[in-house]
């Protein structure tokens, strides 16, 4: 019987494969410019400038604290490059984003995600051949090992699908330990595989088992997004049950646009993760975590709490006026990018989406349609949008598309980290792939207190009980606590 290991290796040898990914190593660019540092004390040093296929110049900091004792300060990294890269392209003055120099306009328009898998990894669309080898791969791949299964037992009821998320995931490699070994390319390769494919029936118990629901299995005759929403929504009382075809399509294209998008918060803390050699299973749960949050994956559930909030288009006024005012603690979720400072294309192509799932749904008249729509026609001609340059982004579209195909809400950013995690592993063996990896490790600029002298403890004011909301003060009687 061929093993599992052998079928993934496609029967090549493991340096054909080490020599086969050496073009998916990037390198850093030579530097033919200089720029001249002027310190204080007048002394004045030069530094490389970095020059990529595209996208702004950088200046070579790699030495500046070994030559002139200086460290940069830039929190947010709104400035600073962390790694060379070939997988994604950004331009966001121009509003364009590129897969492995692709648009994404044409790749969502040609492409499903596993042919985007296939690139991401590869770094080439795959041929005919190609798709149909690497479709049978993943299908190999898709079942989890029946102990992981266990572990959604230990879960609540209604626990929130991310929740599970992080803990499922981060488990993983308790259950491949034996292909852990992340400086040999051929397991790089199947951990990468084994991640992707295994994600759709993960998401889906997660989902699942929140709601108290039986287990469902895959099926080999199904796609790899049909199988996600197979296992997430068929009914064990009825044997027929099949997918619809055209949502699945709709759920693949919001795959497409969410499997890459550079250094991003989640993928810095994969990569961050990554460098100190975790394995990649460790490290994806750490990017989902961080993806959970509603500055970033968390935007599209927030989005439609925030929808939910304003629950009728006469209140908008209000929640836009909210929005502008910093004292709020409010923002218009959907609204605004780091990067894109024209429009998100992704935003574009699945606005379009948008108004073609209603249709096909009959909801033109559904609610969070109607005033998403009028929300963003409003924030588009206010002042405050327009010279901050906010514009909605994929996630303003997207949390309305799943609602309306009947994606429960708590699932959005499930998917999103389905869609990313083939991303998130692309990123992780670039980086891990480079000939010197350093270990992520940024500086900070102390502000706190120097060289304080310990007193006696009886000398010391008592402070804990202002300082911390944790502390009990004495009562009489019996306390029951909740673990
Ligand atoms: N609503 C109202 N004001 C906003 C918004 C918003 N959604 N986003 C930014 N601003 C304002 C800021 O208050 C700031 O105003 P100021 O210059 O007067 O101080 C200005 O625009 C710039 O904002 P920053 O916080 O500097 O922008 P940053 O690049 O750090 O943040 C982010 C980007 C986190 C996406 C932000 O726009 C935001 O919080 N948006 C809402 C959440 C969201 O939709 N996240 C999804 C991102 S896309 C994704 O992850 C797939």
């Amino acid at each position: 019987m061929q093993s599992r290991k052998s079928s993934l290796l496609l029967e090549k040898d493991r340096k054909n494969i080490e020599k086969l990914y050496l073009d998916l190593v990037p390198k850093v660019p030579e530097s033919k410019q200089t720029c001249k540092l002027t310190l204080p004390d007048g002394q004045t040093f030069e530094l490389p400038i970095l020059n990529g296929s595209d996208g702004p110049p950088m200046i070579d900091s790699r030495n500046l604290y070994a030559k002139t004792g200086y460290f940069t300060y830039d929190p947010g990294y709104t400035c600073t490059g962390s790694c060379v890269s070939q997988i994604t392209f950004i331009d966001g003055e121009k509003g364009e984003l590129l897969y492995r120099g692709y648009k994404i306009q044409e790749l969502a328009k040609t492409c499903d995600f596993v042919d985007i898998c296939y690139l991401l990894l590869y770094g080439e669309l795959p041929s005919m051949q190609d798709k149909k080898n690497f479709d049978t791969t993943m299908k190999n791949e898709m079942l989890v090992h029946d102990g992981l299964i266990s572990f959604y037992k230990g879960f609540q009821t209604g626990a929130h699908p991310m929740a599970i998320m992080v803990g499922v995931v981060g488990a993983l490699s308790a259950f491949m330990n034996e292909d852990l070994d992340v400086k040999e390319a051929v397991q790089r390769e199947i951990s990468a595989i084994r991640l992707v494919a295994k994600m759709p029936m993960i998401a889906a118990i997660a989902y699942r088992t929140a709601r108290g629901l039986p287990i469902v299995y895959p099926k080999k005759k199904l796609s790899y997004t049909a199988n996600f929403l197979y296992m997430m929504f068929a009914d064990p009382m009825d044997p027929d049950y099949a997918v619809d075809e055209y949502l699945a399509g709709v759920l693949d294209k919001i795959l497409v646009l969410h499997a890459d998008h550079e250094q991003n918060a989640s993928t810095a803390t994969v990569r961050i993760a990554g460098s100190s050699i975790a394995n990649p299973f460790a490290c994806v749960a750490a990017g989902i975590a961080s993806l959970w949050g509603p500055a970033h994956g968390g935007a599209n559930e927030a989005v439609l709490d925030m929808l939910d909030e304003i629950g009728d288009s006469s209140n908008i006024p209000e929640c836009i006026k909210k929005a502008k005012d910093k004292n709020s603690g409010f923002r218009l979720m959907g609204f605004g990018h780091r990067v894109y400072k024209n429009y998100d294309p992704r935003a574009e192509i699945i606005r379009d989406v948008c108004h073609e799932v209603l249709d096909y749904l009959d909801m033109k008249n559904d609610p969070y349609f109607k005033i998403g729509l009028e929300l963003e026609k409003v924030a588009l001609s206010d002042p405050y949008f327009i010279e901050r340059k906010l514009y909605p982004n994929v996630d303003f579209y997207s949390g309305i598309v799943l609602n309306a195909i009947g994606i429960p809400k708590s699932m959005f950013t499930v998917i999103f980290a389905l869609a990313r995690s083939i991303g998130w592993i692309t990123q992780w063996r670039e980086m891990i792939s480079e000939p010197v990896l350093r270990i992520g490790r940024p500086r900070q600029l102390y502000v706190g207190h120097i060289n304080r002298n310990v007193n006696d403890r009886t000398e010391r004011e008592n402070s804990y009980d202002t300082l911390s909301v944790l502390t009990d003060p004495p009562k009489k009687g019996f306390s029951i606590y909740k673990p």
